[in-house]
């Protein structure tokens, strides 16, 4: 069965969706393990919760950056994870761990990539004016916010949005996509072409893919 490795830096609440789903049975996976690179990051608390192995790993303990993330890829290697889940980690990930998961490093962002990518996806997107915005999964290379896209969710803007509003109605989006692109990962059903990740079979749930539309108040 695959094992699921996550990092994560703060409130853990995509974490604990696809824990959700996990526990459920929606996903046939087991979370291995979660990282946090912050000592307080709601995650833990979550993991613990919920039974799973979790801790937290300093990054000020290690000389480099590429030290750091060699640390977490012999950690999650040494509990056989076959997936990396970035779950509001607040790091770009180096090479040694990608190099270690090939296409196997997932990330969720809070925007339609390729717009607003890098931080704060939300207030960009509400300081734009833009009519529609989302979240995306992809997987992820050395780029910001730059690999090849998995899944992704359009949620409408209004003009009174505030970057809470938003984040609020795009994280909804989030909690159904992330689960749904580890269930695809762990059917085997996502294959990297280029810049493409081709969804083999059909995709359940595309329902969720659209937000409903919210009636306009005059
Ligand atoms: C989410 O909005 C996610 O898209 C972004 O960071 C936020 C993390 O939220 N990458 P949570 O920690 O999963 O609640």
């Amino acid at each position: 069965m695959l094992k699921i490795g996550v990092l994560a830096s703060g409130r853990g609440s995509n974490f604990q969706a696809v824990a959700d789903a996990v526990k459920g049975g929606r996903i046939k996976a087991e979370i291995a393990l979660l990282i946090t690179d912050r000592p307080y990051a709601y995650a833990l608390e979550r993991a613990r919760e919920a039974g799973l192995e979790a801790f937290y790993l300093d990054p000020a303990d290690f000389r480099s950056k590429d030290a750091y993330f060699r640390k977490i890829a012999e950690e999650f290697t040494a509990k056989g994870v076959g997936l990396v889940l970035l779950a509001g980690f607040m790091r770009i990930v180096r090479k040694p761990l990608l190099d270690a998961f090939p296409w196997r490093v997932m990330n969720i962002h809070p925007a339609l990539l390729p717009s607003f990518p890098g931080l704060h996806g939300q207030r960009q997107a509400a300081g734009y004016g833009v009519k529609i915005s989302g979240c995306t999964v992809h997987f992820v290379d050395e780029g910001m916010d730059t690999g090849p896209v998995i899944i992704q969710a359009a949620v409408p803007v209004r003009h009174d949005d505030t970057e809470d509003s938003l984040s609020e109605r795009i994280l909804e989006c989030e909690h159904k996509i992330y689960p749904e692109a580890v269930k695809l990962f762990a059917e085997g059903r996502l294959e990297v072409s280029g810049k493409q990740v081709i969804v083999r079979g059909p995709v359940r749930n595309a329902d969720a893919l659209i937000n409903p539309p919210i009636e306009e108040k005059r």
